[in-house]
């Protein structure tokens, strides 16, 4: 079939919509019309060329949601009509990683997800017969992509597509950390560095899980006013003195929990510092530069503190993203609050724009 998709044709430069050609499924794949799809940074990363693992010509985007439309040969997990969030992450429950129950790190599909192939080494988009790969595992700036089955999760068909797609990636990772990976208990003071969209998540899921106290950390004001919206209980604007500002405040102690998302190697750092000696849990869930390293006085953790990281959170995602979708239908999550600008698929390259320009906290394209 044909479908228009914005395409990274090479890097620094603009998406390129265009008319590409799309395969159907093979075994064990999916074909998703797309709804709608969030536009991040990891998309934009790897537009800009600084990720050492990207590729041209692909098609971009990673925060989608759609409904099935066909299904190739075996596929048992999802049936036409069924509602789906993409992921970048997928879950395949017979991997020994999935089999574990200790980590949400699928190795299923992994190799050829990183070249841009589904899981049999070949894309399924193409133009005039030149292949043109995927990105993520999912593709999601299309009208429809083809994805594996293990990568989309089902969820109730309630839900609004161009609002449940922010838990495709950002909100999932702050709630997930919150609610499961840190599993903050209630009564604790809780510090989150970053108030963009995982940020916003994890103060919510700090929220949810009962926190007296929850300090936000951010460089701009506008972003401290949207989390105490969302649960902050006390904002510091960034910098410096944060981290003496943090143990003023919690008696000299510092922070139950501290969450870093912000990608920045410097406010990982202040993460760790912030924890409270003890017990202190430090989750990170930045993605930083290649290359950049943290610095963590051993006393920190000799003292009694815990690092630990999380991709997606820590969320196994056709487990747990159903059930995040639940909650936001209950009106336990406000999803809506975090999409702030609404585009079509011709003007993508204007959310990677605002995104630079740090206004608003998600720009979803829908189709
Ligand atoms: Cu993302």
């Amino acid at each position: 079939m044909k479908v228009r998709a914005a395409v990274l044709e090479s890097f620094g430069e603009p998406l390129v919509v265009q008319e590409l050609d799309l395969a159907p499924p093979r075994e064990g794949e999916v074909l998703v019309k797309l709804h709608a799809c969030g536009v991040c940074h990891t998309d934009l990363y790897s537009a800009s060329g600084a990720d050492p693992g990207g590729y041209t010509p692909c098609v971009l985007g990673h925060e989608g949601a759609g409904v099935v439309e066909e299904v190739g040969s075996g596929v048992t997990l999802v049936e036409p009509g069924d509602h789906v969030i993409t992921l970048f992450s997928p879950e395949c429950g017979k991997c020994e990683h999935c089999r574990s129950g200790k980590t949400n790190i699928c190795t299923a599909v992994r190799a050829q997800q990183g070249q841009g192939h589904l899981p049999d080494g070949t894309p399924r988009f193409s133009r005039d017969g030149e292949p043109i790969r995927h990105f993520m595992g999912t593709s999601t700036f299309a009208e429809a992509t083809v994805m594996p089955e293990i990568g989309l999760a089902k969820i109730d068909r309630a839900a609004a597509l161009d609002k449940v797609c922010t838990l495709a990636c950002g909100a999932t990772t702050g709630l997930a950390a919150a609610l499961w990976k840190a599993a903050v208990e209630p009564g604790s003071t809780c510090v989150v560095f970053g108030a963009g969209l995982v940020g916003l998540g994890a103060v919510l899921g700090c929220k949810l899980q009962g926190a007296e106290r929850i300090v936000a950390v951010d460089l701009s004001e506008a972003r401290l006013e949207l989390a105490r919206r969302y649960g902050a209980t006390e904002t510091i604007v960034a910098g410096d003195g944060v981290v003496q500002q943090i143990l003023d405040m919690t008696g000299g102690h510092g922070a139950d929990y501290t969450f870093e998302a912000t990608g920045l190697a410097g406010v990982m750092a202040q993460a760790v510092e912030a924890a409270r000696f003890g017990w202190g849990l430090c989750t990170i869930l930045g993605v930083a530069g290649k290359g950049e390293t943290v610095d963590i006085v051993p006393r920190l953790l000799i003292t009694g503190r815990t690092v630990q990281g999380g991709s997606f959170g820590g969320a196994r995602g056709r487990t747990d993203v159903p059930k995040l979708v639940d909650m936001y239908l209950e009106g336990k999550i406000d999803l809506d609050g975090f999409v702030s600008h609404e585009l079509t698929l011709d003007d993508v390259n204007r959310g990677f724009e605002l995104m630079e320009a740090q206004d608003g906290i998600r720009s979803v394209v829908r189709f």
